[in-house]
């Protein structure tokens, strides 16, 4: 039969473990928190009261049950409290030596059949639980944070851990009402191994002047619907952390695209570390800058459109509504372009080419209009700045986002989501974790609108494909290449990337 672990120790209770703790007294468990000393102890009380009493306040708890909740938990200083404890989970900083120094002593203080967990993002949970004498009831158990309210924790076990306890903690996390997803001891796990990939490579795009943050934020929340662009989403976790998450990620993959991205070096030796320091790649605080009013693009009466089908048609009518001229040119024949004030290249690749068959390339700027809200501006090294600010304003005219950026393959939206898409293929093509498993992942963890393998099924696998392959191309990076896996999926006329998985 399962365990049920009914007295809970939580060492550490900080942002994490405080989360943790009431997650374990809503559930009705004992749960016994501990402290390094006296202030942290009464900064962990405050944690607990405040987070259930905004449950209060919204309505989502009684006091009677607050009281019953916190009733359960009892703070301590001392670790020989633990020594009843059925299941600790370690919530402390980051660093592998004092988590070390931590488990010998749980080791020594807790009963043989307690398993000791620890909710780290990304050291080794191997050489934590080398440290003990039961490194078979050892594992890690990482939840997200807010922990009271992500539904998601991942299940880690080693190759030493004893059969039937990974099974065992999920089914206690189910019992918490979280999803948990089981998977081994690899750097980062699944999600921060998928998440920490894409947000270095936006970084990169930024250091390598395609975007500006703004417009990658942009491209990234209202282009694919994500919660939030990668630069707020890196202030949120911390610099530091991102980091290091990095640096383990790179130890272990040598893989140049987990090389944390030397801005995140710059920023956080500058002490900037995000919105715990008030500043990161935004600053905090301050008011917004305003939007820009959209200019009519005084200068522009006639907008050439370069592209066929749907899409271009959609475009003609709506500058048209607009109040421009539009012409349209549907075939290799640009000569109907040849004299309008901007020409846009409908395209999701670079445009340059495009561009020096025109007699005025400088008026050619690339188009991607991405979902409902945003177009991907693409200026080649011959558009004038006068077409860029033209094109911009027009693109707000129209009612959509405009997203800046440089002529490069895929841009920026796909640039980032394709090779993420790829990321999570690779993952599932190693065995690490299952198709459901990754897509859960995403989904819980980050908050994403679908998980990745859902999203590539979305896309079109050959799409992506595709666009993997013009990204290796232009950039020549080894982790851009499409996954064999997805190749040979497309090769076969496999339309699902899920159900080929089962
Ligand atoms: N913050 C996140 O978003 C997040 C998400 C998932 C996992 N994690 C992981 O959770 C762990 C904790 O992170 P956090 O953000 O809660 O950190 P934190 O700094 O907010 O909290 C750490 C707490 O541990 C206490 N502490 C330090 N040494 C101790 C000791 N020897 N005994 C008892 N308490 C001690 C500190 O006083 C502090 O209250 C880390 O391993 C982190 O990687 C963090």
């Amino acid at each position: 039969m399962a365990q049920t672990f009914e007295t809970v120790g939580v060492v550490g209770l900080g942002t994490m473990g405080a989360g943790i703790a009431e997650v374990f007294a809503r559930s009705g468990r004992r749960v016994i928190g501990v402290e390094a000393d006296d202030a942290a102890l009464e900064r962990g009380r405050g944690h607990l009261e405040r987070s259930t009493g905004r449950a209060v306040a919204k309505g989502k708890l009684t006091e009677d049950a607050q009281r019953e909740i916190l009733g359960r938990v009892t703070l301590t200083t001392s670790r020989a409290d633990l020594a009843d404890a059925d299941l600790v989970i370690e919530a402390i900083p980051e660093i592998m030596e004092f988590k070390r120094v931590l488990f010998a002593d749980l080791d020594r203080v807790c009963k043989p059949s307690a398993v000791l967990a620890t909710n780290t993002s990304s050291l080794s949970v191997t050489a934590i639980a080398a440290g003990t004498s039961r490194p078979g009831r050892v594992i890690g158990m990482h939840f997200f944070n807010p922990a009271p309210v992500m539904k998601l924790v991942e299940v880690i076990h080693t190759v030493v851990t004893d059969d039937g306890l990974a099974d065992d903690i999920a089914a206690l996390a189910r019992s918490l009402g979280k999803t948990p997803i089981t998977a081994g001891d690899r750097a980062g796990f699944v999600v921060n191994r998928l998440l920490l990939g894409y947000l270095n490579h936006a970084c990169a795009l930024l250091e390598a002047g395609v975007a500006g943050r703004d417009d990658i934020d942009a491209a990234m929340k209202l282009g694919v619907g994500l919660p939030m662009g990668p630069f707020t989403l890196l202030d949120l976790i911390g610099l530091d952390t991102s980091y290091e998450v990095c640096e383990v990620l790179f130890r272990e993959t040598r893989d140049r695209r987990h090389a944390p991205a030397p801005v995140l070096r710059e920023l956080v030796t500058a002490g900037l570390l995000g919105r715990k320091t008030g500043r990161g790649f935004y600053s905090y605080g301050e008011a917004a800058p305003a939007t820009p009013e959209a200019r009519q693009a005084a200068s522009v009466s006639t907008v050439g459109i370069v592209g066929g089908g749907p899409e271009a048609a959609t475009l003609a009518t709506a500058v048209e509504r607009a109040g421009f001229k539009p012409v349209v040119a549907e075939s290799a024949d640009l000569t109907p372009v040849g004299d309008a004030d901007v020409v846009l290249a409908l395209s999701d690749r670079p445009v340059v080419e495009l561009a020096v068959r025109l007699p005025h390339p400088e008026r050619l700027a690339g188009l991607h209009l991405v979902g409902d809200e945003v177009a991907e501006v693409a200026s080649t090294v011959l558009t004038s700045p006068e077409t860029t600010a033209a094109v911009h304003d027009l693109v707000q005219i129209l009612d959509r986002t405009p997203v800046m950026c440089g002529d490069r393959a895929e841009f920026v939206v796909n640039a980032l989501l394709y090779a993420y898409l790829n990321d999570a293929v690779r993952m599932l093509e190693s065995g690490y974790a299952s198709a459901g498993d990754i897509d859960t992942g995403m989904r819980l963890g980050c908050g994403y609108p679908a998980g990745p393998l859902e999203m590539l099924d979305a896309i079109g696998l050959e799409a992506v494909r595709d666009g993997l392959r013009a990204l290796y191309a232009e950039y020549r990076e080894p982790a851009f290449a499409p996954v064999p896996l997805l190749d040979q999926l497309v090769t076969a006329g496999v339309r699902s990337i899920r159900e080929y998985a089962g």
